[in-house]
């Protein structure tokens, strides 16, 4: 069986870091007997300043009918400022290819990497189910009077039924499925009445339907802190676009950093698209110390998405032997490159 898998290095550390997930996605799927055909794009900022565009219209639809996944990198970088190229392309096969589910798993690898006192790997692991195709991000909003002393900008949040009933949906399927006791919901209903009314509503309905699985609410400050004090207390977590991007950044911190944090962003059964949680990164550029393991476990997440659960493990075992002997990038106390973790993480694959 062969995957067609179109690679999107994209800014920064984005290409660096895909590389090297690459490698490493290749060899655990051949020891599966999964092959993959690997087609790369150069999408990212040189390509927008080129073309005036992130990407040729029709090439989501290429996408959707012809590959497997995409492998991403990162988009950000100084010379597009108002980040046009990366709306395109990121946010653009978020909402084009309609990947709702974006999977963010927070996964302490090794004690020592945890920044809070008394907390291992038994605490911290959870699952976050962040919405990926509606809330603050969908650009609907204006500015009137730029400029002047007068100005208006609005930027409205959009939450549809059908949207926030199937990621909730997704968060309760997936705790069922892989054992998981329970789906903490996090919102800010006390402030915002209208859209998060309807996400505590359809919470509570879908719920009802999974009897086996707990679930309960915090209101996303409160959520925060208690990821921070008691992250024990978390298994699977369901939130809106916006609380999950900033959740997941406190999440790869529970964790040791953006170095290992990976992600799915995903429409089950589609083409779905894997990236590391991290940026481009401008501040590691050329120094080689970009950590790929955040890349190599979102091509993980990747196979396991193209049914190939066993060469995930594999990789995400090699992951976590590889920080136990050190074997790292300066992020988790190592002093091996980018390119030598990526050799070390192939050779353990291969092994
Ligand atoms: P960032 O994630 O790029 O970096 C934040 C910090 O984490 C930096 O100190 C960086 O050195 C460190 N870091 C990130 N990745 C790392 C890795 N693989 N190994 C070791 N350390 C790592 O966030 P930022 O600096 O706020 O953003 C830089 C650019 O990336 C911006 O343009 C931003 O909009 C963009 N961005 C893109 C994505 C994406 O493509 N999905 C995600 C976040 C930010
Ligand atoms: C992420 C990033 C993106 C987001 C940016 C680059 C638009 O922060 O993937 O987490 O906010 O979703
Ligand atoms: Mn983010």
């Amino acid at each position: 069986m062969t995957h067609k898998i179109a690679v999107i290095g994209g800014d920064g550390i984005g290409p660096e870091v895909t590389e090297q997930a690459q490698r490493v996605a290749l060899a655990a799927a051949q020891r599966a007997g999964l092959s993959l055909d690997f087609e790369v794009f150069a999408y990212g900022a040189d390509y927008y300043l080129e073309h005036g565009v992130g990407i040729e219209p029709g090439r989501f639809d290429d996408f959707r009918a012809n590959y497997g996944a995409i492998l991403f990198g990162a988009v950000g970088d100084q010379r597009v400022p108002d980040m046009a190229h990366g709306r395109q392309l990121l946010l653009g096969a978020r909402f084009e290819l309609d990947l709702f589910i974006n999977l963010r798993p927070i996964k302490l690898f090794a004690p020592e990497l945890c920044p809070l006192k008394g907390k291992g790997p038994d605490q911290v692991d959870m699952v976050i189910f962040r919405e990926n195709t509606e809330g603050l991000y969908v650009g609907v909003g204006g500015q009137v009077r730029k400029g002047t002393k007068d100005e208006i900008a609005t930027q409205s949040a959009v939450y549809t039924r059908k949207g926030t009933e199937r990621i909730i949906r997704a968060a309760f399927e997936f705790a069922r499925h892989n054992d998981r006791r329970s789906v903490c919901m996090t919102d800010k209903a006390n402030a915002m009445r209208q859209g998060h009314e309807l996400w505590q509503r359809t919470f509570r309905e879908v719920a009802s339907e999974y009897p086996e699985v707990e679930h309960f609410h915090l209101y996303v400050d409160v959520a925060a802190m208690e990821m921070v004090q008691n992250p024990e207390r978390f298994d699977v977590v369901v939130t809106e676009n916006l609380f999950g991007d900033i959740l997941s950044d406190l999440g790869a911190g529970l964790q040791g950093g953006l170095g290992t944090a990976a992600s799915g962003n995903i429409h089950p059964g589609r083409c779905s698209l894997f990236e590391p949680v991290h940026g481009s990164a401008p501040d590691l550029v050329g120094t080689g110390k970009a950590n790929p393991m955040a890349a190599v476990l979102s091509s993980a997440m990747m196979l396991n998405h193209l049914g190939c659960p066993e060469a995930a493990q594999a990789i995400e075992r090699a992951v976590i032997d590889q920080i136990a002997a050190g074997d790292t990038t300066v992020d988790l106390g190592g002093n091996l490159s980018c390119v030598e973790v990526g050799d070390r993480l192939l050779a353990r694959v291969s092994r």
